[in-house]
Parts: C-alpha cells; structure tokens; sequence
C-alpha cells in the first residue's frame, strides 16, 4: 500500500496502455512535441548505462542510443512482447541496435541484475501496480548520483498524484532535483545521493 495516498489500482486490464494504443502517440508527429536530445541531454551523456523503463514502441530508447553512442548501452524494458518487438525492429533499422537490450519484465519487477547511471520512466509510473515498490528498486538499480526522469501524461495524471509520487519516491530515497518543462506532461527529476 502507498503511504502517501491510495495510488493503487488493481486491474492490470485498466491501468496498463494496450499495445495497438501506442501507435496514437509514438508516430511520426511525436517529434514536434518530444525531442530526446533536449530532454534527456542535461542527464546522459556517451558511455553511460540507461534504463527506459515501460519503454512502449521505444522513441525514447532510439534518443537514449543516439545519446550513450557505441560505447554505452540502454535497456529498454516493457511488460508487453508486442511492444518489445517494435523496439528490436526500430532499432535495426536505425543500426542502433548494438546499443539496444530489450528486456521483458514483470509486473512488479524489473528482474534485471544491471546498475544504471540514468533511468527514464516516461509516461508509464502511473500504470504501475504499486508505485512505492517501483521507486524503491529504481533507487536500488541506480548508481550513486544517478538521475531519473519521470514524465506523466497532463491529460490524465493530476498534479496531486504527482506531487504523491515525489512523496513515494523520497521515501525510497530520492530527492527531487528539478521539475523541467516536458511538453504534455507534468515531470521531475529524481536524485540518487551519494
Ligand atoms: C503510455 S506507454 C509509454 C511508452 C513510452 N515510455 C513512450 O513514452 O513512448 C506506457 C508503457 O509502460 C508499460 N508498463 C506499464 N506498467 C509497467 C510496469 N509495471 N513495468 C514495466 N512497464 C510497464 C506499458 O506496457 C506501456 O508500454
């Protein structure tokens, strides 16, 4: 149970973004709205280990590829295989996928044995089933003074329910770092301390 309030919602059926959705949002106007490079620039840079958590069809993935460059690596991660299958495909079509790891996860676990020095949960901590959980094992995939940016979608997260996930999240110990302008979203960074 979540201390901070009752975030939680059981039906896995409601609360996660079917797959065929995707499309409404990743496709070629998404780039208007969503640049990888400004959003994730200030935080990644080449070499280093990401993870983008609940990944969908990977639009940020390819940014975060482009960002780390041959010498990093991203995890892309998702519940769902059809999800996962268009990253892989994305991916070696943009000869991106030497970079690329996908990785099928569990509802209520990562089950990846990595540590990342970045991790991007775009769109999709909403859709998890218990949010302090989640907040507690990004925190432990994190290396000391890695970031994570967490972007909600406007239309349907409240400020409230943001402002409850930043209560979660410095219980799992993070501190909230900035509160960047995402475009459509409300956002944070969240900081790992030394
Ligand atoms: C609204 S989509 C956003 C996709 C992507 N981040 C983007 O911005 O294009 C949410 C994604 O999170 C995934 N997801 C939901 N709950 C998850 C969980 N507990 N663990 C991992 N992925 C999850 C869904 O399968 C879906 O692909």
């Amino acid at each position: 149970m979540n201390t901070a309030m009752d975030m939680s919602n059981d039906s896995t059926k409601t609360r996660v973004c079917p797959w065929y959705m995707a499309y409404t949002f990743d496709n070629g106007l998404r780039g208007f709205f969503h640049n990888p490079a400004a959003i994730l620039g200030p935080y990644v840079s080449p070499g280093m280990t990401v993870l983008d958590v609940g990944c969908g069809m990977g639009f940020f993935s390819l940014g975060m590829a482009r960002l780390v460059g041959e010498s990093g690596n991203v995890y892309s991660v998702d519940l769902q295989d059809k999800m996962l299958a268009r990253v892989k495909n994305r991916a070696q079509a943009k000869g991106l996928d030497s970079i690329i790891e996908t990785h099928r996860c569990a509802e209520d676990s990562i089950g990846l044995d990595v540590k990342v020095d970045f991790a991007l949960g775009f769109w999709m901590v909403h859709e998890t089933p218990d949010i302090s959980a989640f907040f507690r094992e990004m925190h432990a995939m994190l290396n000391p003074g890695g970031h994570m940016l967490v972007a909600e979608p406007r239309i349907h997260v409240s400020r409230r329910f943001v402002t409850n996930e930043q209560a979660l999240a410095k219980e799992a110990g993070f501190s909230v770092a900035a509160e960047p302008k995402v475009r459509l979203s409300r956002a944070f960074v969240l900081k790992k301390d030394q």
